[in-house]
């Protein structure tokens, strides 16, 4: 009888008899025995193969030889020879050589995700440049540096330009090769003199040892490098509104579509990038995507610059790992909060148009984009602003709608309006003259707000009122019930005193 080649050495006891013939129905012996093989389970499902190495769970500690930014505390000198001494322009011709394929596929693998607030893959940002077809396009292309750094709270873009610029314009060559661009426009916010004074020096160096201009670093490929000035207001970090800026006009967004990679700069192809973004492009592109990758949890990979400030004892700008818890970041680099962790009350996580988090919150909180949006908040320009227990965070926020609705440029109603009324409703409640039902009002306009604008500065003004409301409401409340108990009752609508009417200040119609 022919029997299927089985590698069992004992005789079967087991389901398969039901198929043997009846005369076989004692145990069975298969003809064929391989008795050097180790015996084999038979319904086995799971394949083998090498486990999954355990997945890390702690992160932070980022090690001085991991730090892409070497001179972020100015040790050395901002020039080229100090750059090259801590690798800077280090096989940049080699890079550049390799192409844009290889060069996005790099950025794609190390999972870098935009530094400028939103978090959107670089790489397959990047991407949308190179459309089939795109060499037949013969217009310019060019790359946008986003140096705007509007964001309150956020002061890391400062610290590349004026103690690592030759990352930024190394960067700009690297990031310019992967999208085919011919240029690299960098808009520097106009307040920065000095860094933008430093970030010219280091252009002109490149310039003149040719790692930059025609034939950069030798590769044959050619490169321009320029830098504008901007004028001070905190749309134009908007990515449109900066293309129109510095095209000459006022600095006021575009509606997308179309977006900038299809009509951009001079209705050329374009990428606007944030600094951060584009200075860490060559190191990933040296060390390599998994180096770079294996820092932060999934989807949050790489090293990340923090700037914190408020009431932590040494307030810093710091290179570590994404997804460090937000209590060490602060205990290790900045000394701790003003009078101890118990005395924290609240944070702001990532720059002011992120939702603040309360302590309990904060306690357990990891510092990357994915386990910020879990709380209801954002790792944004990860601008850390501290406040303790000695904070009236009502006034905080308050102050916080008065800037947005100063920056707003006017071209939405949802904006414009609301960022008025938000500003008065909170300079309100700061008094105490406000009503609690207003809370819920204040709560459903920023609601209405939000996804109803041009751009992303709708959502910057809400978020902060959603948090404070989310998390501080017996505050708010606090604030109106202080206020009745010291007038003898609660503000009428609008501010006006509760007795207003019989004061005679307020007249209904008719009267
Ligand atoms: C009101 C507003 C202000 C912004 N300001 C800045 C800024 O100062 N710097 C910046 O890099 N991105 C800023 N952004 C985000 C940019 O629009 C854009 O998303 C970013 O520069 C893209 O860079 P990335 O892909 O490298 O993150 C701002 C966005 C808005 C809506
Ligand atoms: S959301 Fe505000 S800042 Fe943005 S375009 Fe509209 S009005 Fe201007």
């Amino acid at each position: 009888m022919a029997t299927s080649r089985t590698f069992i050495t004992q005789p079967v006891n087991c389901i398969s008899h039901r198929l043997l013939p009846a005369a076989s129905a004692a145990p069975w012996t298969p003809h064929v025995q391989f008795q050097s093989r180790p015996p084999r389970r038979e319904f086995a499902t799971v394949q083998d193969g090498t486990p999954e190495p355990p997945k890390r769970t702690k992160f932070g500690g980022l090690k001085d030889q991991d730090r892409i930014f070497q001179n972020l505390y100015g040790h050395h000198g901002a020039d080229l020879k100090s750059a090259m001494k801590y690798g800077d322009w280090y096989k940049t011709k080699e890079i550049i050589l390799k192409g844009h394929d290889w060069i996005i596929s790099e950025i794609k693998a190390s999972g870098l995700r935009g530094r400028g607030g939103a978090g959107f893959p670089a790489g397959m940002k990047w991407s949308f440049m190179n459309v089939k077809g795109w060499e037949n396009d013969t217009k310019p292309r060019y790359l946008v540096v986003n140096a705007d750094e509007g964001e309150p709270g956020t002061c890391k873009d400062r610290e590349i330009m004026r103690k690592d610029p030759h990352k930024l314009i190394e960067g700009c060559l690297v990031a310019g090769r992967a999208m085919n661009c011919t240029a690299a426009y960098i808009y520097i916010r106009g307040e920065f003199y000095h860094e933008a004074t430093v970030l010219q020096r280091a252009i002109q160096e490149a310039y003149k040892e040719g790692l930059i201009g025609q034939n950069a670093c030798g590769s044959g490929y050619n490169f321009d490098v320029f830098l504008h000035r901007g004028m001070g207001a905190y749309v134009c970090g908007e990515e449109t509104s900066l293309i129109e800026s510095l095209e000459g006009k006022p600095g006021k967004p575009r509606l997308k579509p179309p977006f900038p990679a299809a009509v951009g700069l001079f209705g050329c192809p374009s990428t606007v990038a944030n600094v951060e973004t584009v200075a860490v492009a060559p190191t990933i592109c040296r060390r390599g995507a998994n180096w770079f990758n294996s820092f932060g949890r999934e989807r949050n990979s790489g090293t990340k610059l923090f700037c914190i400030s408020g009431h932590v004892n040494h307030p810093c700008t710091v290179e570590e790992e994404m997804s460090i818890p937000l209590k060490e970041l602060i205990e290790k680099h900045c000394g701790g909060v003003r009078g101890g962790w118990d005395n924290l009350k609240a944070i702001i996580p990532g720059g002011s148009s992120t939702p603040i988090l309360p302590k309990s919150v904060c306690d357990e909180q990891l510092m990357d984009f994915d386990a910020l949006k879990d709380s209801q908040s954002g790792l944004g320009t990860a601008a850390v602003i501290v406040m303790d227990k000695s904070t009236d965070v009502v006034r905080a926020i308050s102050r916080l709608a008065s800037f947005y609705k100063h920056e707003s440029c006017g071209q939405c109603t949802p904006c414009r309006e609301g960022s008025k009324w938000t500003e008065q409703i909170m300079q309100r409640f700061e008094r105490g003259q406000a009503r609690a039902r207003e809370i819920d009002m204040l709560q459903e306009l920023t609601k209405q707000v939000e996804g109803h604008t041009i751009c992303a500065l709708g959502e910057a003004f809400a978020w902060p009122l959603q948090g404070l409301v989310r998390h501080f409401r017996p505050e708010l409340e606090e604030r109106v019930k202080g206020y009745a108990e010291k007038h003898g009752g609660e503000a009428r609508a609008g501010g006006w005193q509760h007795d207003a009417q019989k004061q005679g200040l307020l007249i209904s119609p008719g009267q």
